[in-house]
């Protein structure tokens, strides 16, 4: 535990080094293919190396260390480095540096070890989410490089300007032969192990989602002299179908429903808006409800829209629910076991590279507690005992995946 305890200091050191990376003056905002992006990789490359791990970065610009290169059979550990807009430190950076500690302390064991610190999963710049791990398992869609930003900086340029190689995507593509399996590290982002008192967390199955844009486009026109009658406004369309999103979330069981950004054109105070961009970020454990939840979502828009004389347009993605592999969790919770921790095991609300990692290899996941549940907010906190818990864990656990 002395171990676990000093890697586990110099594991929450690197969170506060790479946090201080921002796109953002005073606060935490480090997406996809940003500068910010690329100097917090720089800071991993070198922690990798010193490891001694041979390191190389994708054409999306995920960043793979290696250890054990002699070795036949490859486990993979990772997590991401991008963040959402005023974000906590450790979404995703501590399973990447909690992967690169334990490669650090096992460095003879008989397979080698892959540390994944994935581009781009939270999906704040573009929209889309996992674009990472999506190109990793040979499932990106390229036209997603045409998307633009707020800005207006399509993908592809800004993939460019990051040092990727758009053109490349589809060699990111990790061939499945070798892989014994995927592992990540990540705090839990809600309340339960905390009101169990527990550090540590087994997981057992990853939520589904659906991601949205929706466009409601009326007429902009004078705030002064158009009558309410004559208006065709795109955002009082919005309005009324945010609020009926919100009416079905409540009303299904276990369904969560987020509008996270708005956008309004021309975005003036005195017109009437024409155009309203929205985001749908739609969650449920089983599939099914999501996808009804999603077409009545979608028909529920149209029908705003018709009566309010606007058209709507709707593009989504979704990723399916996930279970993840019953005999990695079985050693998982051995290894937790081992540690002198309780097991639990819940399920994940929060998405994580994970779920679309599980599609080319076994996949298992562990929770570290985080105060008051608290993420995607600076306030995240966990505790140097925890990680050094989940350090104990996965050390043993990387020990019976042999
Ligand atoms: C990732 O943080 C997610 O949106 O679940
Ligand atoms: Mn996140
Ligand atoms: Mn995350």
């Amino acid at each position: 535990m002395t171990d676990s305890l000093d890697y586990a200091a110099t594991v929450l050191r690197r969170c506060d080094e790479l946090a201080a990376f921002s796109e953002d003056e005073g606060r935490l905002t480090r997406r996809f293919a940003s500068p910010a992006l690329r100097a917090a990789g720089e800071a991993v490359r070198e922690w990798m190396e010193a490891a001694g791990m041979t390191v190389r970065r994708d054409a999306i610009g995920n960043l793979i260390g290696r250890s054990g290169d002699a070795n036949r059979r490859t486990l993979l550990i990772g997590s991401h480095l991008d963040t959402v807009r005023d974000a906590g430190r450790f979404d995703g950076a501590l399973g990447v540096l909690i992967g690169i500690a334990c490669a650090e302390l096992l460095r003879d064991l008989p397979y080698a070890i892959e540390v994944v610190a994935f581009a781009d999963e939270e999906g704040a710049r573009y929209g889309t989410s996992y674009l990472g791990s999506r190109a990793f398992v040979g499932c990106f869609d390229e036209e997603w490089l045409e998307r633009r930003d707020a800005d207006g900086v399509a993908m592809r340029t800004a993939l460019g300007r990051f040092g990727g190689s758009p053109d490349a995507i589809a060699g990111c593509r990790r061939d499945p032969a070798d892989l014994m399996g995927y592992y990540e590290v990540h705090i839990e982002q809600g309340p339960t192990l905390e009101s169990q008192d527990v550090a540590l967390g087994v997981v057992t199955a990853i939520a589904g989602q659906t991601r949205a844009t929706i466009t409601f486009s009326g007429v902009a026109g004078h705030a002064g002299t158009v009558a309410m009658s004559l208006r065709r406004d795109a955002l009082t369309a919005a309005a009324e179908w945010i609020i009926a999103t919100e009416t079905l979330a409540r009303e299904t069981d276990g369904l969560v429903a987020t509008v996270g950004q708005l956008t309004l054109d021309p975005g003036v105070g005195n017109v009437i808006p024409g155009r309203a961009t929205l985001t749908l970020d739609l969650r449920h454990a089983e599939d099914p409800v999501r996808i009804r939840a999603g077409e009545e979502l979608r028909r529920c828009a149209e029908a705003i829209a018709a009566s309010r004389e606007l058209a709507v347009e709707w593009r989504s993605h979704a990723t399916p629910a996930v279970g993840l592999s019953p005999k990695l969790t079985e050693q998982l919770a051995e290894a937790v076991a081992a540690t002198g921790q309780p097991v639990v095991r819940l399920p994940s609300g929060a998405g994580h590279d994970a779920a679309i990692v599980s599609t080319i290899a076994p996949a298992a996941m562990l929770f570290v507690r985080c105060a008051g549940g608290v993420s995607h907010n600076p306030a995240e906190s966990v505790t140097v005992q925890d990680v050094a818990a989940a350090i104990d864990a996965t050390t043993r656990f990387l020990e019976l995946a042999a």
